[in-house]
C-alpha cells in the first residue's frame, strides 16, 4: 500500500547533503555569492518590463502600493523559506522541505508547481530581453521581421517603413497623432532573440556552477548600478522640475474604470499579483544550499538581504518613473528606458538597454540553475527518471537535465506572450509559497527539536500572514490562470501516479 503522506526523514536528507565525492555538487558559494544569486534572480523582467506595463494597465502611479504589498508578502514568505533553507540546507528548495513536512504527494505538487516558478519563469524573463533587444537594435535601424519578433499573439503595424508593435503604437493612436486603419497588420511567430538568450544560458550552465555564479556576481553589479543611476538621474531631473511630478503623479490612484483591477484598489491589488513577478528569485537561493559553503548561517542572509535591498531599490525605480512618465504612455516593452529619455540624457537610455540585457541574463541563468537543481532532487528520491540527476563527470554539473529543461523552455520563450507566461509563474510561485508557509508551521509542531539555525519569528503569526497575503494575490489573478494552474496539476498528478509513486525511494525503503 503505497502512503502518498510518506515524509522523506530529515537524517536521510541531511546525509545526502553532507555527502561529498564525484557525484556530488561543488560547495563554492559563499554568503555574498548567495546575496548575488538572490539579486541575480530578483531584479529582471518584473522591473525592466512589467513594472511599466501594470502602471499602465491596472495601477498608475499607485504600483508603489502594489510594490508596498507584494514586498510584504514576500517578507513573510521569505522568513519562512529561511527556516527551511537553514535547517534543511539541500538542493532542491521548497520541494524538499515539503518532502521532510506534508509528505510526498504534496512534496510532488510542489516540485511540479516549481516547474512553473523556474521554467516558466526563465522563458518570461527571456521574453523582456527580446524586447529590449530589439528596442536596442530598433535604435541603430536593425529591425527584424515581424515573424521572428514576437509570438503568434504579438501584433505587429507596418509603420515608418517597418514593422512596430502594436501596443507601441497605441499611445499615438488614442491621441489622434497617427491613424492606423489602412495600416498592414501581422502576427508575429517566433520569438527569435527569446529563444536564443535561454539557448545560451543553457550552455553556461552545462559548463559550471563556479563560473556560473562569477558570471552572476559581475553583472548583478552591473544591474543595481543601472537601477541606482536610474533614480539619480531621474530623481535629480524631478527635483529641478517638481512640476512634472506633480502633472504626472496626479491621479496617484486614478478612477476604477468599471473594469474590476482597472485603477482604483482593485488595480492595486491586480497590479500587486502582477508585478509580484519581480520579486521572484529570493527563493532561488534556497535551491542553491547544497552548493553553499555554509549554509546554516548564510542562506537566512542570503534569501533576506537580497529580497530587502531589491525591495528599496524597486520602490526608488517605480516612485522616479511615475514622475518621469505619464502612467499611460508606460504600456511598452522597455519602459525603463522610456523613463530615462526623458530627463534628455543621450547616454541614458543606451545604458538603461545594455544593463537591462546583461541584468536579464543573469536572471535567466539562475531560474534555469533553479530548474536543473529541482529536477536533480526529485530524480535522486526516484520520482523522476535518473538523467535529471546524472552528474557530468569534468564539469560536475546535472548537465543532461539542463540541456532538456534549456531546450523546453527555449520553445516556451519563443511561442508565448510575455503576459500569459509571467501570469502562470506568478500563480505557480504563489501556491509554493502558500505550502511552505504551512510547512513551517506544521514541522514546528511535527519536529520541535530539529535544529533550525534560522527560526521564523512569530510562528504561526508569519506562516499565517504569508499564507493570507499569497492566496489574496493570487485571488487577483485571471480565471484562465486559474485554469492553466489546473491543467497543469493535473497532468502533474498523471506523471506522478504513472511514475514516480512506483519509483520512489522513500516508498520503496518503506515496505
Ligand atoms: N524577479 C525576476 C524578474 O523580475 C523573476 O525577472
Amino acid at each position: 500500500m503505497v502512503n502518498l503522506l510518506a515524509t522523506k526523514p530529515l537524517k536521510l536528507i541531511l546525509d545526502e547533503a553532507h555527502e561529498t565525492g564525484e557525484h556530488s555538487l561543488k560547495r563554492a558559494l559563499g554568503v555574498n555569492n548567495l546575496i548575488a544569486l538572490g539579486i541575480g534572480a530578483i531584479i529582471g523582467t518584473g522591473i525592466f518590463v512589467l513594472a511599466g506595463t501594470a502602471t499602465a494597465n491596472f495601477a498608475g502611479p499607485a504600483i508603489i502600493l502594489s510594490f508596498v504589498l507584494a514586498a510584504t508578502g514576500c517578507v513573510f514568505a521569505g522568513l519562512c523559506y529561511a527556516e527551511f533553507a537553514s535547517a534543511i540546507p539541500v538542493a532542491g528548495s521548497a520541494y524538499t522541505y515539503g518532502y521532510a513536512s506534508l509528505g510526498e504527494i504534496f512534496a510532488w505538487i510542489i516540485g511540479w508547481d516549481l516547474v512553473l516558478e523556474y521554467a516558466f519563469g526563465a522563458a518570461t524573463v527571456a521574453s523582456g530581453w527580446s524586447g529590449y533587444l530589439l528596442s536596442l537594435l530598433g535604435d541603430f535601424g536593425v529591425k527584424l521581421p515581424a515573424s521572428l519578433a514576437g509570438t503568434r499573439w504579438d501584433e505587429f503595424i507596418f509603420y515608418n517603413k517597418h514593422w512596430e508593435p502594436a501596443n507601441l503604437l497605441m499611445p499615438k493612436v488614442q491621441s489622434g497623432e497617427i491613424d492606423i486603419s489602412g495600416l498592414p497588420h501581422q502576427f508575429g511567430a517566433f520569438n527569435l532573440f527569446g529563444f536564443l538568450a535561454i539557448m545560451i544560458a543553457t550552455l553556461i550552465l552545462v559548463v559550471g556552477i563556479k563560473e556560473s555564479a562569477n558570471f552572476n556576481t559581475a553583472i548583478v553589479y552591473i544591474k543595481v548600478c543601472v537601477l541606482i543611476v536610474f533614480v539619480a538621474v531621474g530623481g535629480y531631473y524631478l527635483l529641478k522640475h517638481p512640476e512634472l511630478t506633480a502633472v504626472n503623479w496626479h491621479p496617484f490612484m486614478p478612477p476604477n474604470t468599471g473594469v474590476s483591477g482597472q485603477y482604483g484598489w482593485s488595480g492595486v491589488s491586480r497590479g500587486a499579483a502582477v508585478i509580484f513577478f519581480a520579486y521572484i528569485g529570493f527563493d532561488a537561493v534556497s535551491t542553491a544550499a547544497q552548493e553553499a559553503k555554509n549554509p546554516s548561517r548564510d542562506m537566512p542572509i542570503g534569501i533576506l538581504g537580497s529580497l530587502v535591498i531589491c525591495t528599496i531599490l524597486y520602490i526608488l525605480v517605480v516612485g522616479v518613473l511615475c514622475g518621469l512618465v505619464n502612467y499611460k504612455f508606460l504600456n511598452v516593452r522597455d519602459a525603463l528606458a522610456v523613463g530615462i529619455d526623458k530627463t534628455g540624457v543621450g547616454w541614458g537610455s543606451l545604458m538603461v538597454k545594455i544593463g537591462a540585457l546583461m541584468g536579464l541574463s543573469s536572471t535567466i541563468v539562475v531560474m534555469l540553475l533553479g530548474q536543473s537543481r529541482v529536477f536533480f532532487s526529485m530524480s535522486r528520491d526516484g520520482l523522476l527518471p535518473g538523467v535529471f540527476s546524472a552528474v557530468h563527470p569534468k564539469f560536475r554539473t546535472p548537465w543532461i537535465s539542463t540541456l532538456m529543461v534549456g531546450s523546453c523552455v527555449a520553445l516556451l520563450a519563443a511561442s508565448l506572450p510575455i503576459n500569459l507566461l509571467g501570469d502562470m509563474v506568478n500563480i505557480g510561485t504563489l501556491l509554493a509559497f502558500v505550502i511552505v508557509c504551512a510547512g513551517v508551521w506544521i514541522i514546528r509542531r511535527r519536529n520541535p527539536n530539529l535544529e533550525r539555525p534560522f527560526r521564523t519569528p512569530m510562528v504561526p503569526f508569519v506562516p499565517i500572514m504569508g499564507i493570507l497575503i499569497s492566496g489574496y494575490l493570487m485571488a487577483n489573478l485571471p480565471l484562465a490562470t486559474w485554469i492553466r494552474l489546473v491543467v497543469w496539476l493535473v497532468i502533474g498528478m498523471a506523471i506522478y501516479f504513472g511514475y514516480g509513486r512506483k519509483h520512489s525511494r522513500v516508498q520503496r525503503a518503506a515496505v
